[in-house]
Order: structure tokens, then sequence, then C-alpha cells
């Protein structure tokens, strides 16, 4: 299932060729480019079709949430984060032990150069309208054993129904979090937990009203997961 899933998206990744263009008209390049699929500038609608239409996540508080290293590589070589998609019921199919992905329905990211890539990096990572949610988490990154973590995450928080903590084991409806660690801000971590609607209005994830020490929990094990991504694989 998933090599189906990678083949797609590099048959894709080509299909679209996106370059640098001058530093002045590099913003409203990228808002019209990259507005084809996401939402460039805030607030996130609070219309739960708009959630169910929308053909990409929204990228107007990039800079509140990725790593902007990460950022850059990506963009240049996207690989799946949400295993069905932005909006899972779209992509899902009957299987014989219940909901698979269907893999032909989902397609590949469109790729930049490295040019273009540190241009949108840069500008994106400007984006940052959610900074004072991120200034009420303090969070000092800790350590919690693989094992501990994991039962955790599966079993005491139920995170895995949706979640993928590794390649092989999770479920598809929500993005990956084996490379949580790598791709966002730890801050951004413990916040979207804490209260996922404060970022996007009709998320699809629960609150599951957790205290701190447990958030941080959680974060811990994404640390412990996405610190080691050959162990992960
Ligand atoms: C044809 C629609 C489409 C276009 C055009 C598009 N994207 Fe995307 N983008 C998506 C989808 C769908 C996803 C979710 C992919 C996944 O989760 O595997 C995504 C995910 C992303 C992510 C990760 C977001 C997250 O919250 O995980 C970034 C960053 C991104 N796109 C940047 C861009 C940029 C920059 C542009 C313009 C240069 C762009 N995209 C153009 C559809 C698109
Ligand atoms: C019912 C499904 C579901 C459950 C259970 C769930 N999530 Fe989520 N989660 C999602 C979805 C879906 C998103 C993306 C928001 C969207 O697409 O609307 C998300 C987003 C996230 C993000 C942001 C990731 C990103 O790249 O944007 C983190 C971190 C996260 N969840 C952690 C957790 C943790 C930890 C738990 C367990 C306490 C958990 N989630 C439980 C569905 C779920």
């Amino acid at each position: 299932m998933r090599k189906v899933i990678a083949l797609g998206g590099a048959a894709l990744m080509t299909a679209l060729s996106i370059t640098s263009v001058r530093a002045a008209e590099a913003p409203a390049k990228i808002q019209k480019d990259c507005a084809v699929c996401h939402q460039m500038s805030g607030p996130a609608s609070p219309d739960l079709a708009a959630r169910q239409t929308r053909k990409g996540p929204p990228l107007f508080f990039t800079g509140n949430k990725f790593r902007r290293d990460w950022l850059e590589a990506w963009l240049q070589k996207p690989t799946r984060i949400r295993p069905a998609g932005d909006f899972a019921p779209d992509h899902a199919a009957k299987g014989p032990e219940g909901d698979a992905v269907d893999a032909a329905s989902l397609s590949g990211h469109p790729a930049v150069d490295a040019p273009a890539a540190k241009q949108i990096a840069d500008y994106l990572m400007t984006l940052t309208p959610n900074t004072a949610l991120l200034a009420k988490e303090d969070y000092t990154p800790g350590r919690v054993s693989a094992r501990i973590g994991a039962m955790d995450f599966v079993k005491f928080k139920g995170c895995s129904g949706c979640h993928k903590d590794t390649p092989k084991y999770g479920g598809f409806s929500g993005p990956e979090l084996h490379t949580a660690w790598q791709r966002l801000q730890p801050p951004f971590i413990v916040s979207y937990i804490r209260d996922p609607a404060a970022w996007e209005p009709r998320t699809l994830m629960p609150n599951k009203h957790l205290n701190t020490a447990g958030i941080h929990k959680l974060a811990n094990y994404l640390r412990t997961i996405g610190e080691k991504p050959e162990k992960a694989k």
C-alpha cells in the first residue's frame, strides 16, 4: 500500500514546475501558486463545508508551525504526510479488514527546485499570526522511553486511532506523527494537542482536555521517535 502511494507521488512530482522569481515579486507569486489548494491568509473559516472541501491544509500560520529546514527540504522532495490525504473520507475504501486507503485516488505534491524552495520558505516563515498562542506554552523538551511513550500514545491517550507513530502502525485519518518532531516546532505540537480548535476552528482532531504534564509526555514521545528516524522506518 505505502509503495503505491510513494510511486504515485513520484510520478506527479515533476508535473508542476515552480521556480524562483525576483525577490520583490515572490510573495505575490507564492500566494497565487499555492492558493490554488491552500488557505494563504487568515483567519481560518468556521465553516464545516469549507473544511470538507478544501484542497490542502492552511499555510497562513506556517511560521508558527514548521521548522524552516524541514520546510525547505520537503518543498523540493515532498513525501506524504497525511496517509489518506487532507480529508480521509474522500480517500478511504472498504478493505477486507475494514477501511483502507484508496491510494489510486491520491496525487503527489508539486515539487519545486532549490532556489524556489528557499524563496518560498523565506516568505512562508514570515507568516506568524499565532505567536501569542505559542507564547502561552512553557515546554522544555524532556525524555520518555519509547516503550512507555508508545503505550501512552496508543493505549491511554488513543492517538493511534488517527495517527501513525511508525510508518507501519496507527490510523490514517490524521497527519503521520513519526516525523512530527523533525517537521514541527515543539511549542506548536504542545499547543495543538492542548487546543486544536484554537489553530483550526473546524479541525478534525478532538480536544482531549489533557493536562500539561500529559501533553508534555506526548510531545516527549514524538521527540523520542522523531530523533531516531532510521529506527522508526
Ligand atoms: C494541487 C493542490 C496543491 C497545490 C497547488 C499546492 N499544494 Fe501544498 N499541499 C496539498 C495537499 C493535498 C497537501 C497535504 C499533503 C499531505 O499531507 O501528504 C499539501 C501540503 C503542503 C504542506 C504541508 C502542510 C501541512 O500542514 O502538513 C506544505 C508546507 C505545502 N503543501 C506547501 C505548498 C506550497 C508552498 C505550494 C505553492 C508553491 C503548494 N503547497 C501548492 C496540495 C497542494
Ligand atoms: C479522531 C482522530 C484523531 C485523534 C484521536 C487524534 N488526532 Fe491529532 N489530528 C487529527 C487530524 C485529522 C489532524 C489534522 C487536522 C485536520 O486535518 O483537521 C490532527 C493533527 C494533529 C497534530 C498536528 C500535526 C500536523 O502536522 O499538523 C498533532 C501534533 C496531533 N494531531 C497530535 C495528536 C495526539 C498526541 C493525539 C492523542 C492525544 C491525537 N492527535 C489524537 C486527528 C486525530
